[in-house]
């Protein structure tokens, strides 16, 4: 949070708002650890979002429903320390601001407090309106989050494509409206038609994050594993691999592995003689 006394290139809640207004797509990608949010930064990244996708990719999880508050703070700390510009978010986990509001805004107090990221991330509309209020009274910037949560898979059931229908459209157009009246700084659009998150993006004066919502968002989000092609796996339609970094890994380990069986590693070049 050096930015505040002397790095005037930080990127903050007002800067992703301000290149709305002046049609400059904001860039996000997620991180979890140091190396790689470091990378991510020296790319040029606008916004890193510490995802509670570190469930899955982080932890093996099916969902995200298992990561806690305590697992979230240490990989958030590690993100912090590498950011220097990049305006940093958080996602609230499962449980920890669905119910009592002000519990929620305490957990988002101790999330931001101990962590040194900018913002949280909360899934969810209507249902969640009191506890966003009171954190952003608490003075936490809030990254809304609506069409598929997958914090709510086990109500849904399934990850397909959301709000196809004109009832749950309108319920998504009405809470992108509040989450900005409220004043969330934006909100991420998560598997929607392109078509409605034009709709949205068009309606309301706060950034669209978009993933999987189409090219009409303000900007764009992606899991970083899953963009580098580290899980060859997991390959949904909105998903651009831009790069195979699975494959070099697993080559580079046998390379390793063949050269440590059959003695040409450490050279003596390599060795302290
Ligand atoms: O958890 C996550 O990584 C996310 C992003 C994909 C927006 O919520």
């Amino acid at each position: 949070m050096a930015y505040l006394v002397s790095d005037e290139k930080k990127i903050t809640t007002k800067r992703i708002r301000d290149m709305k207004r002046s049609g400059e797509k904001i860039a996000v990608l997620t991180s979890y650890d140091y190396t790689i949010a470091s990378l991510v930064e020296k790319g040029g990244i606008d916004m890193i979002h510490v995802g509670d996708s570190a469930s899955n990719v982080m932890q093996g999880n099916d969902t995200t429903v298992p990561i806690t508050l305590d697992d979230m703070i240490v990989y958030g700390r590690t993100v912090a320390k590498a950011c220097k510009r990049a305006l940093t978010c958080i996602d609230m986990p499962f449980g920890t601001y669905q119910g009592d509001p002000y519990k929620a805004q305490e957990n988002a107090i101790r999330l931001i407090q101990s962590t040194g990221i900018d913002s949280v991330k909360c899934e969810g509309g209507s249902e969640i309106r009191e506890a966003l209020e009171l954190i952003i009274r608490a003075g936490i910037p809030i990254c809304g989050h609506l069409g598929l949560t997958p914090q709510s898979i086990y109500q849904f059931g399934t990850y397909a494509l959301r709000a196809q229908g004109e009832k749950e459209a309108k319920k998504l157009l009405d809470d992108a409206q509040m989450l900005e009246e409220i004043g969330c700084y934006a909100v991420v659009l998560e598997k929607i038609p392109a078509e409605l998150a034009r709709r949205v993006t068009e309606r309301i004066d706060i950034p669209t994050i978009g993933i999987g919502a189409g090219v009409h968002c303000d900007g764009q989000v992606l899991v970083v594993q899953d963009m580098l092609g580290m899980n060859n796996s997991f390959k949904p339609k909105f998903l651009r691999h831009y790069a195979n970094i699975g494959d070099q890994i697993v080559d580079s380990v046998n390379h390793y592995v063949e050269d440590v069986k059959n003695g040409t590693f450490p050279s003596e070049a390599e060795s302290y003689l």
